[in-house]
């Protein structure tokens, strides 16, 4: 058995914020914004509206779109580092809304590298045949930890949800390698420091690129792949330089990297489930194509994947 991608799904709040926007509330601009990380507008979530409303919503439409129900999950696995409360578990909170069954459910911490953390926990459940279906949620409501007088972190960030319920699939098909790592002794870098994130922005962003750049190049050969092969790169959509750099390290061309960054900003662990399902909503992804999905985080952290898409 190997597992791979049922469906998908998303929620993004309706409120948007543009860089415009925050020109009027903070010392900033949209061409240093746009310039330095891509980003021209996100989504911001309402005061009523928490973490667990949003997992909720994207579980829904990835096990819709997944064709199966509630009930056929065997493990919940919730990514975030924004959860309504340290416990219960979104995880938990979810099984309940949902009417899953009363089957294992967990939070991850890992930060932006939170959903490949999901994803290769739920592979290794699914590999083995102790589980058929995983959801796996990636889920922030990072405006609560936004101090938005601070402008070198209040212009990057965004809230989303976005999930993915994973099952076996036929032979070739799925998750055929991948990559987990942490250094803690960078976490100084990017935490969370009463309220609010602190981020030293230029260690990050050069760990960052290396790691990224790194991670990207080893999943393709472990595989066994070569980069001709490669379909799709979705990197996690932290800064457009930092993606580039890593489409670069693996020498594919700037069209078959998937790109939200500008109308989401960094939503941590739920970007790179949002790319995926904007692609596959548009209709950009086909069977057997290869997809490339590498990401870093606070930890720090790091994860990487290959997979080829279809059940
Ligand atoms: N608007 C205008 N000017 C700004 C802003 C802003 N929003 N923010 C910083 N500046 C100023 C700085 O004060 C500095 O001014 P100075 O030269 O007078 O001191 C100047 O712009 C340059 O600042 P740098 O920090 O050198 O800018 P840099 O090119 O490094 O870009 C950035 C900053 C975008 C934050 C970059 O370092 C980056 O993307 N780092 C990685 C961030 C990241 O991906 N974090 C992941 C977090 S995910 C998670 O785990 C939650």
């Amino acid at each position: 058995m190997s597992a791979g991608i049922l469906g998908v799904g998303k929620f993004i709040p309706e409120r948007v914020v543009t860089n415009f926007d925050l020109e009027k509330k903070m010392d900033t601009s949209d061409e240093w914004i746009r310039t330095r990380t891509g980003i021209q507008e996100r989504r911001i979530a309402d005061e009523k509206t928490n973490t667990s409303d949003m997992a909720f919503a994207a579980a829904k439409d990835a096990i819709k779109n997944a064709g199966i129900r509630a009930t056929d999950l065997d493990m919940i696995l919730v990514a975030t580092v924004t959860p309504d409360q340290p416990f219960p578990s979104m995880a938990c909170m979810l099984q309940d809304r949902l009417g899953a069954g009363h089957v294992a459910a967990m939070d991850i911490s890992a930060a932006c590298s939170g959903c490949i953390y999901g994803m290769i926990t739920a592979k290794q459940f699914i590999d083995s045949g102790v589980y058929k279906h995983v959801l796996v949620v990636g889920v922030e409501k990072l405006s609560k930890i936004t101090n938005w007088e601070d402008r070198t972190t209040a212009v990057l960030f965004g809230d989303a949800a976005a999930a993915v319920v994973l099952g076996p699939v036929s032979e070739g098909r799925g998750i055929i390698s991948w990559e987990l790592g942490s250094d803690g002794s960078g976490g100084k870098n990017l935490y969370q420091d009463g309220p609010f994130i602190k981020m030293n922005g230029r260690e990050v962003f050069k760990f960052a690129v290396r790691q990224m750049g790194e991670s990207a190049v080893h999943v393709v050969e472990k595989a066994g792949l070569k980069k001709e092969d490669i379909d799709f790169l979705i990197p996690h959509q932290a800064n457009i330089r930092i993606m580039e750099a890593s489409r670069e390290r693996l020498g594919i061309p700037e069209e078959k990297m998937i790109k939200s960054i500008h109308k989401y900003g960094n939503t941590s662990s739920s970007s790179i489930p949002l790319a995926l399902a904007d692609a596959v909503e548009e209709g950009r992804i086909k069977e057997d194509d290869l997809i490339v999905m590498v990401g870093f985080g606070g930890g720090l952290t790091w994860g990487a994947l290959t997979l080829r898409w279809g059940r």
